[in-house]
């Protein structure tokens, strides 16, 4: 449904939310929150179910379904960013069976610029098993890179690092932790790889440096940021900047406490850990 349509149930002043299995949207919000800074951002992190990569279509759509009903319930956002691969690809068409009256932006594999760039046509997609094996991905494949060989990697080791031990990690850790997938895209001659999962954007210098100058690291967060913008635009959904916005607040599922590297990530990024949700 156009945005335009859902105009009059929505209010400017309703926050953007960000979903994904954990902190690996937030440099997705940070790009929105560069180029619209009079919007107020919620972020849920579905620490609950984290991670997403290992899950059914079936269990990752009830995972998402479950933090899109707490996050409506909660702030009744006005747009839902789903800042991550493995939920875009296994559950928005159902979400937005589910939930008609809400806008979602999705995340999914670069793969189109990819095709553009690559230059012998070799391209290496670094994912979690579920967006690997997801149908649409082999749709993705099929109409923007079809004269390409493909090399798809899963990197469950990466997801979990880059959201268990990345502050604490060292330097030496954090290119350990990328190596084996590097190797797999070096032996394959790959001229571009994919990142098509949002945490392993944290790891991008780490990957660039082992893989070379002469490999290109793709990525959506660009994509998905104009995305969000056009449709502020296109559905007259900008906030108002008639007060400042407060600071975006991250959220937590599950009911343990949250663990010591929330707080970091959250320093970093400077918004607040603001509890469970
Ligand atoms: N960050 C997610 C993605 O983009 C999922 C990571 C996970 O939970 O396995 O695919």
């Amino acid at each position: 449904m156009p945005a335009t349509n859902l105009r009059n149930s929505l209010d400017n002043q309703a926050p953007i939310a960000f979903l994904d299995s954990g902190v690996g949207g937030l440099p997705y919000l940070q790009w929105v929150r560069q180029h619209a800074p009079d919007e107020n951002f919620v972020y849920f992190a579905d620490r609950g179910h984290f991670p997403y990569g290992p899950k059914t279509p079936d269990e990752v759509f009830a995972a998402v379904a479950e933090g899109v009903a707490k996050c409506g319930a909660a702030f009744d956002p006005k747009l839902f960013v789903l800042a991550c691969n493995t939920a875009s690809v296994s559950a928005l068409e159902r979400l937005r069976l589910e939930f008609p009256e809400k806008i979602f932006v999705g995340t999914v594999p670069a793969i189109k610029p990819a095709a553009r760039y690559s230059r012998n046509k070799r391209i290496g997609i670094l994912a979690t098993s579920a967006t690997i094996h997801a149908h649409y991905l082999d749709g993705l494949i099929e109409r923007f890179a079809s004269s390409c060989t493909i090399i798809r990697v899963p990197g469950p080791d990466i997801v979990n690092f880059v959201e268990k031990k990345f502050f604490a990690a060292t330097p030496e850790e954090r290119l350990l932790v990328v190596a084996e997938a590097v190797e797999k895209f070096r032996a394959e001659g790959v001229d571009t790889v994919v990142l098509a999962c949002t945490h392993f954007l944290y790891l991008h210098n780490e990957i660039h440096a082992e893989l070379g100058e002469d490999v290109r690291l793709i990525d959506s967060r660009e994509g998905v940021g104009k995305r969000v913008l056009e449709i502020l635009d296109t559905g007259d959904l900008r906030r108002l900047p008639s007060s400042r916005p407060f600071p975006p607040r991250l959220y937590l599922s599950g009911t343990q406490p949250p663990e010591a590297q929330y707080a970091f990530f959250a320093d970093y990024f400077k918004i607040e850990l603001s509890g469970l949700l």
